[in-house]
């Protein structure tokens, strides 16, 4: 590992590997390279001191590089333990500008395959700015960072919780982490929480956290939804997962697709991007739901929805997409077929009832390669398991590809600029982006796929009540 200046990855002589691929990113990235241009010279972000805790990726390596120019000082760490790219992180260290012996980029720390203990010690660096600094925006991904922060403020007005032998290692690691942190230099957080400007959430289960913690009056800050941007949810959680879960699901296994009884676990915008995805490969998909809107959406794409409990005898493949907790359980692999694969793209692992597959000393683990393992139950029957129950399109593959994410990150560093501004103008609730700038993100992209747009005549302008510049849509309209 290399820890030369502040910065932790994995091996500092990717970054030449990791800096090729970046360029290459940013061809495919045409938003973010159009706000660098709009922005040139004029610094929106000058002054922000931005923690940001998401996948560790070539594509956010462009993010990161984009906050840089628009004059953003910042800290990174990812938000998933398997999710970073290592030759990504090397690069961003470096810096467009650095070289291996002096790196110039950011500080990072972030390698795939952390530990528990240490994700949330690299989320704690993300959060720590140079002596008598703290950070004013936060960029989240899941609200890993901004429970951190928040958890931390709350205990230190009160007192950090007892563990419990039932609580989940995640849980434990993480009061450990913050308990530490509070003893050494009591009163930071609480610090913390008060220059915190506003915090950017990147996706659904952060955004359920942000909404939760609104409503129970917790949220000690104003926060974006970049989730629930039309050109975030509707385009990386359905074209993006469309992309990668299969990816995820081939390199991990190799196994052919074609004809094989798959089972996607909700149908919301992950869960219609995943049927697709196992569709276009020949697979038969069954869908299971829990709300009649979207189970009927399903029938009418042609999926059969069933539960879970009537597929297990002939089910070959499980993914779960539901941000729920539970559901795939032990139970459940028990009575799977003979290695029947099992993988979850949701946010956190809890989706597959992972910690009790772990506990249960009669289920033995056989590590197949990295992030794939074979639980083989006493009758003898294997269940392949993918990243530990942990998005396998990250884990297994590289995540979202570049053009994709330009999109969410297109509207994440709007939401910075708004945020970071007009900070005043906002309470601590969840607000989502106007909808000309949800336009304005599909615009940017449009060129680059040779699309050329029909412009509104006055009449029919008139005609429709639509202004020729938009919004085009009311902010009912569901797409
Ligand atoms: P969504 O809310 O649109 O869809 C989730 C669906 O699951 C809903 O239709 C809900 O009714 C259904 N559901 C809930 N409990 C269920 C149960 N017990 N059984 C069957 N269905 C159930 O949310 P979205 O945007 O699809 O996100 C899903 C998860 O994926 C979230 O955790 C989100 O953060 C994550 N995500 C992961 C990405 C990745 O690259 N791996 C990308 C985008 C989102």
């Amino acid at each position: 590992m290399s820890t030369f200046r502040d910065f932790k990855v994995k091996d500092l002589t990717a970054a030449e590997w990791g800096r090729k691929e970046i360029l290459l990113a940013q061809e495919e990235m045409p938003g973010l390279m159009a706000l660098r241009k709009e922005y040139a010279g004029q610094y929106p972000l000058k002054g922000a001191r931005i923690s940001g805790s998401l996948h560790m990726t070539i594509q956010t390596a462009v993010l990161i590089e984009t906050l840089i120019e628009l004059g953003a000082q910042v800290r990174w760490c990812s938000c998933n333990i398997f999710s970073t790219q290592d030759h990504a992180a090397a690069a961003v260290a470096v810096g467009p500008k650095g070289t291996v012996t002096e790196p110039q980029g950011v500080p990072v720390y972030a390698w795939k395959g952390e530990s528990l203990a240490e994700y949330w010690w690299c989320t704690e660096q993300a959060l720590t700015w140079p002596e008598g600094e703290y950070p004013n925006m936060i960029l989240d991904d899941g609200g890993d960072a901004t429970m951190f922060v928040l958890k931390g403020s709350e205990w230190e007005k009160g007192s950090v919780p007892e563990l419990a032998d039932d609580d989940p290692e995640d849980w434990c690691e993480l009061v450990k982490a913050l308990g530490q942190s509070i003893v050494k230099n009591p009163g930071r957080w609480i610090q913390t929480a008060a220059s915190i400007k506003g915090v950017t959430e990147e996706t659904t289960t952060g955004v359920h956290r942000l909404y939760q913690m609104a409503e129970e009056g917790s949220l000690l800050f104003p926060a974006m939804n970049v989730n629930d941007a039309v050109t975030k949810s509707k385009f990386d959680n359905v074209y993006g997962c469309r992309h990668s879960l299969v990816d995820g699901i081939m390199r991990a296994t190799d196994v052919m697709l074609a004809g094989k009884v798959s089972v996607v676990c909700g149908y919301g915008d992950v869960g219609k991007g995943c049927c697709q995805s196992l569709r276009g490969q020949g697979a038969r998909v069954i869908v299971t739901e829990i709300d009649p809107i979207c189970a009927l959406q399903a029938l009418m794409e042609g999926y059969e929805v069933k539960r879970v409990e009537d597929v297990l005898d002939y089910a070959d493949i499980y993914v779960t997409t539901t941000g729920n907790k539970n559901v795939i359980t032990l139970e459940h692999m028990r009575q799977m077929k003979h290695n029947a694969i099992v993988g979850n793209i949701g946010h956190f692992d809890n989706e597959i009832e992972m910690m009790a597959v772990e506990r249960d000393s009669s289920v033995v683990r056989e590590n197949i390669k990295p992030q794939v393992d074979r639980w083989i139950f006493e009758d003898g029957h294997g269940v392949i398991v993918l990243a530990e129950g942990r998005l396998l399109n990250l884990g297994c593959a590289t995540g979202h590809p570049s053009f994709v994410m330009s999109n969410s990150f297109t509207n994440q560093v709007m939401a910075q600029i708004e945020l970071f501004n007009h900070a005043e103008n906002y309470e601590n609730k969840v607000y989502v982006l106007p909808k000309l700038l949800d336009e304005k993100v599909a615009r940017l992209h449009l060129e680059k796929l040779g699309a050329k747009l029909t412009v509104l005549t006055d009449e029919q302008s008139k005609y429709l009540g639509v202004p020729t510049s938009g919004p085009f849509k009311p902010d009912t309209y569901r797409y």
